[in-house]
């Protein structure tokens, strides 16, 4: 063995020993890795990333709804590099720096209506709670201290803070951690497969109202909702919906908060997913897409109306984390925003989503494949055991199915998306927004195989 190769076996034994010994990863198993290496990624470049023995996957999940703009960017590289020559950190507590004050004013300008107040966050589920704090003080400032409780959907994922996880509706994620901060009450979400028995997709939106009316209309102070909500596979809203929860928020003087961690920065072909479907609300939670993930950070875009109370006299938002701002987190979503624009990366999402949509939609003549749902670059596709009555599988069938064949087969044949069973199972992809035709391919390519065979294997009625 030359002594370069052997070296750089080494090097990836060793990694793994340290990776199993050391590191703790997130909504892992880790016990999976006893017997199997923990897979190690070790640079990207555009839609593609590499492990560390060099093997090639399509990365169709964008890195959990990351990497907007592709992996390997020597651009937004050398924008955190600049940055931290001239001013690597300082904080936004009672201080400001150019590059969060241009970055504020740049979201601002992109935000939908008067959302015009930027406040920064590390991350989504940071966003979420800073949100849900600004709502409780922002009723306490305005004279109804008891407007504390939020609204969010079955199913639906806003983070894993003690406070955002009131709001998330996973009961296997809130279990665990019971007592939550008091407040989260739950509706119905908008999953039209499977709608219950007599109910319309316009009593959709009525379950909030009715939910508000139950609860006592002087308690309920924020409505959480996603535009297209993620966990449960990318339920898209129906005609009308949003438009209706803007009016019952407005009747009982509720906060419409947009949860948009995924759904902003071109996902679904806007700038931020309520521009797709055309509604405005109070407050918009956003992260990820933000820096296309080169930096971690989020942000909280609040109303004018909602700002005012905070902006005069001795009152303040009464919140802050340290990080949140940092200059180097800002260069880069400014970087990341100029080349979306410069290189017309939302319209490549509006130019091929339709192809994109054709191409998943061409598999439902697999009998395992029950619905295709979604929007822009953002779908997912159902499974089921039996086609035509969309009967679903049992939990521990879900186990078997997701984790005991679909997630490493797709990923031995070097597709990266999402097997998931937080709801019914679903395959969810979302690639980077510059991915194109020949991706597609490449995903069919995967998945017409591996969901034929998992449908032999589950013994799918066809
Ligand atoms: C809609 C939504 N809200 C909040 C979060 C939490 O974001 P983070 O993981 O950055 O804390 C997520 C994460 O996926 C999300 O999808």
């Amino acid at each position: 063995m030359a002594s370069t190769e052997a070296a750089v076996r080494t090097e990836q034994s060793t990694l793994q020993e340290l990776g199993r010994r050391h590191l703790w990863m997130h909504f892992t198993r880790m016990s999976a890795y006893d017997d199997h290496d923990i897979p190690i990624i070790t640079r990207g470049e555009g839609c593609y990333v590499y492990d560390e023995h060099g093997n090639r996957y399509l990365d169709g999940l964008s890195a959990l709804f990351c990497v907007n703009i592709g992996h390997g960017r020597a651009d937004i590289a050398q924008a955190a590099v600049d940055q931290a020559k001239e001013l690597g950190f300082f904080t936004n507590w009672s201080y400001a720096h150019p590059r969060a004050i241009e970055l504020a004013a740049r979201i601002a300008g992109l935000a939908p209506g008067d959302l015009n107040r930027v406040f920064f966050t590390s991350g989504g589920s940071e966003a979420v709670e800073t949100a849900l704090k600004l709502c409780r003080q922002y009723h306490k400032l305005t004279g109804h201290p008891n407007k504390t409780k939020v609204i969010a959907r079955d199913i639906a994922y806003h983070g894993t803070s003690l406070g955002a996880l009131s709001a998330t509706g996973i009961t296997s994620l809130r279990e665990p951690f019971e007592p939550l901060t008091p407040g989260g009450c739950h509706v119905v979400n908008t999953n039209t497969f499977r709608m219950a028995h007599g109910m319309e997709p316009s009593d959709l939106a009525e379950a909030i109202a009715t939910r508000i009316e139950f609860e006592g209309p002087e308690t309920v102070g924020a409505v959480i909702l996603e535009p297209v909500q993620n966990a449960g596979g990318c339920f898209v809203p129906p005609e009308g919906y949003f438009q209706r929860v803007r009016e019952i928020c407005d009747e009982y003087n509720v906060i419409m908060i947009s949860d948009e961690v995924i759904c902003a920065w071109g996902r679904l072909g806007e700038w931020f997913g309520a521009q797709r479907y055309d509604y405005q609300p109070d407050i918009i939670t956003t992260a990820k897409g933000l820096t296309s993930a080169y930096a971690a950070m989020g942000c909280l875009i609040a109303s004018d109306r909602i700002a005012e109370p905070f902006m005069k006299g001795t009152e303040s938002f009464i919140h802050g984390f340290t990080f949140a701002g940092h200059p180097m987190a800002s260069a880069i979503a400014l970087a990341n925003i100029d080349a979306m624009e410069r290189e017309g990366v939302i319209e490549n999402v509006r130019q091929n989503e339709g192809p994109f949509r054709e191409m998943l939609e061409s598999l439902l003549d697999i009998p395992i494949v029950g619905d295709v749902r979604g929007a822009g670059y953002f779908n997912a596709i159902e499974l089921v055991k039996d086609q035509d009555s969309a009967e679903q599988f049992s939990d521990e069938e879900s186990e078997t199915l997701l984790r005991g064949f679909l997630s490493g087969e797709l990923y031995r044949r070097g597709l990266i998306c999402r097997a998931d069973d937080r709801g019914d199972p679903v395959i969810q992809l979302s690639p980077p927004l510059i991915a194109g035709p020949q991706q597609f391919e490449e995903i069919e390519a995967v998945l017409r195989p591996v969901l034929t065979e998992a449908g032999k294997r589950m013994r799918v009625r066809s």
